[in-house]
């Protein structure tokens, strides 16, 4: 029963629509309204800029760490140096649970009549909070393909696509819910990104200017 409720608590973390209500509450305008319509720090950046976009970042991605974090409100969680392997095996399961509640919520936020943003940051936080290491490379990844080719939603995809790749090859993590995890990750990704995907086909995705004096 405390786990249900937690879940939900989780879901409302994740409905805070940090995109809809900074460009509401401080420029008087919807975000999803403009540029490529979705509530994100991606769009964020591009519609009001570096600060605003900043924010809804950090504001998402914390919704997903915090989420996580929620597990060790409970008591058999609390002593985390001295849990066994099946608890700490049930501790990461109640995790994922936890952050996939946030990414839900932030996908369709109760608070903003369920249209949210694509999941990328909040689904970042929710892995930084478990494996921390995965996540880091995860920003490599995601760096380095933003770098070439100056699409966020590439960018995202590959670097969710790369999520599997390293939780399976990489570091070998032999629990199998881990993996199905790490799979749906990647494929939860490509499914918000597929208004993405067929700009990114059709040549017209829009990129970041990275370069200042770098044309078109
Ligand atoms: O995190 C979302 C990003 O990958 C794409 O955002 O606004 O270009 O659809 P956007």
């Amino acid at each position: 029963m405390i786990e249900f409720l937690l879940l939900i608590c989780a879901y409302l973390i994740g409905s805070v629509p940090t995109a809809v209500w900074v460009s509401k509450g401080v420029f008087g305008m919807d975000i999803r309204e403009y540029g490529s319509g979705n509530a994100g720090a991606t769009n964020t950046f591009r519609v009001l800029g570096p600060k605003a976009g900043t924010f809804v970042m950090i504001v998402d991605m914390l919704k997903g760490v915090l989420a996580v974090r929620l597990a060790y409100l409970l008591p058999q969680y609390q002593d985390i140096e001295h849990l066994s392997q099946l608890v700490k095996t049930q501790l990461v399961n109640f995790q994922i649970a936890l952050g996939l509640a946030a990414v839900l919520g932030h996908i369709f936020p109760i608070w903003a009549g369920f249209r949210g943003g694509k999941g990328i940051a909040t689904l970042f936080g929710l892995v930084l909070g478990i494996q921390p290491l995965v996540a880091l490379c995860c920003v490599g990844v995601f760096l380095m393909i933003l770098f070439l080719t100056r699409y966020v939603s590439l960018s995202s995809i590959i670097a969710s696509i790369a999520f599997p790749v390293l939780i399976l090859y990489i570091f070998n993590e032999p629990e199998l819910y881990y993996r199905i995890f790490a799979i749906a990750v990647a494929l939860l990704v490509v499914l918000t990104h597929q208004k993405n995907i067929g700009r990114l086909l059709k040549g017209n995705e829009s990129k970041v200017p990275l370069f200042k004096n770098r044309k078109e």
